[in-house]
C-alpha cells in the first residue's frame, strides 16, 4: 500500500533525464507520445507500479528499466500510460450510420459469401465491440447462417482481460447503454452486468500492439480504429494506417475517431461519406 506522502516524494523526484527515457521507452513499444504535460500523469501512473515491485520511487524504477532486462515491467509502465478512456455507443451517429448505410451496402456486397469481418482494432475495456455485438444482434439476426466474427484488440493486456469477461460496472453502463439493450444482452453479476454468452462468444479477443507488425487476422469489412491514432506521431501513424489497409477488403471500411483526421498523412486511403459517418477506402497504391 502507497501512503499520500509516499506519493508526494515520487512526485517530486521525476527529473529530466527519468521523463526523456520514459518517454523513449513508450515511444519505441507502443508508438504513443508523451509531451512534458503528461509528467504529472506518468507520476501518478507509474508510482503504484515502483511500490508493487517493491522500489523506492519512481527514479528506482526508471533506474531498474535502464538495466533493460526486464521486459515485463517495461510492459506494465507502456501500458499504465496508455488512455483507456470509452463507452458504450461512443459518438451514437456511427453506431446509427454503420447499422443503416454501411451493414446493409455490406451485407448486400457479401450475399453469395454470406461473411461479415469487423475489427475493433483499439477495443480498450471492450465497450466498443460490445456495442457492435449488440448492433448486430439487434439490426441484422436475420444472418443467423451468416460466418459473422468480430476481432477486438488492444495494446494492454490487461484490458484484453477485461474485455474478454464482459463484466461492466453500473457506472460504464450507465455511459451509453440504453436499458432495453442492457436487459437483452446482459445478466446481472451482484453490482456488476456481463453480456450474455451468445454475445460474448461473437467476440474473438487479442493482445495487439499497433505500432509492431502483427499476426494474420483476415481481411476486414470495417476496421474501426477510433480515438488511438491521436496517440502517435505522424511517421507511426502513417506506418500503421499502411498496415491497415493490408488487413481490409478492397471494399472495406475505415473509421477513425471523430477528432481524428489523415489530413497531412501520405495514406493510401479515400475519403468517403455515407449518412453522417466519414470513412476512409483503400485506394490503389
Ligand atoms: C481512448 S481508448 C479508445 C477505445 C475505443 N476505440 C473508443 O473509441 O472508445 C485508446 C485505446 O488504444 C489503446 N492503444 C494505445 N496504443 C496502442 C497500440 N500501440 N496498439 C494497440 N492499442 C493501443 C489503449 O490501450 C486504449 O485502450
Amino acid at each position: 500500500m502507497i501512503t499520500a506522502t509516499q506519493l508526494v516524494s515520487f512526485a517530486m523526484t521525476l527529473a529530466t533525464a527519468d521523463f526523456a527515457f520514459l518517454r523513449t521507452l513508450v515511444a519505441d513499444h507502443s508508438g504513443q507520445r508523451l509531451a512534458p504535460r503528461h509528467v504529472g500523469m506518468l507520476e501518478q501512473r507509474l508510482a503504484p507500479i515502483a511500490g508493487t515491485a517493491g522500489l523506492k520511487d519512481v527514479s528506482s524504477l526508471v533506474r531498474q528499466l535502464r538495466r533493460g532486462d526486464d521486459s515485463a515491467l517495461s510492459s506494465q509502465v507502456v501500458e499504465a500510460v496508455a488512455v483507456n478512456e470509452t463507452s458504450f455507443f461512443r459518438d451514437a451517429s456511427v453506431f446509427e450510420s454503420l447499422a443503416k448505410g454501411v451493414l446493409p451496402q455490406i451485407v448486400a456486397n457479401n450475399r453469395n459469401r454470406k461473411q461479415l469481418r469487423i475489427w475493433c482494432a483499439a477495443c480498450s475495456s471492450g465497450q466498443e465491440p460490445y456495442s457492435i455485438a449488440m448492433l448486430l444482434a439487434d439490426h441484422f439476426g436475420h444472418l443467423h447462417d451468416w460466418d459473422i466474427r468480430i476481432t477486438a484488440s488492444d495494446l494492454c493486456e490487461k484490458m484484453i482481460q477485461r474485455a474478454q469477461l464482459g463484466t461492466f460496472s453500473s457506472l460504464e453502463i450507465a455511459r451509453g447503454l440504453p436499458t432495453a439493450q442492457l436487459l437483452r444482452h446482459f445478466d446481472r453479476r451482484g453490482a456488476a452486468w456481463q453480456a450474455k454468452p451468445e454475445l460474448r462468444e461473437r467476440i474473438e479477443f487479442h493482445r495487439i500492439n499497433l505500432a509492431r507488425p502483427w499476426p494474420y487476422l483476415g481481411q476486414f469489412d470495417i476496421v474501426l480504429a477510433r480515438n488511438v491514432l491521436l496517440y502517435f506521431d505522424q511517421p507511426t501513424k502513417q506506418n500503421i494506417l499502411k498496415r491497415l489497409r493490408g488487413a481490409m477488403r478492397p471494399d472495406g471500411y475505415l473509421v477513425i475517431g471523430a477528432a481524428e483526421t489523415l489530413i497531412g498523412l501520405c495514406v493510401p486511403y479515400q475519403r468517403k461519406e455515407i449518412d453522417d459517418l466519414v470513412y476512409y477506402r483503400p485506394a490503389a497504391i
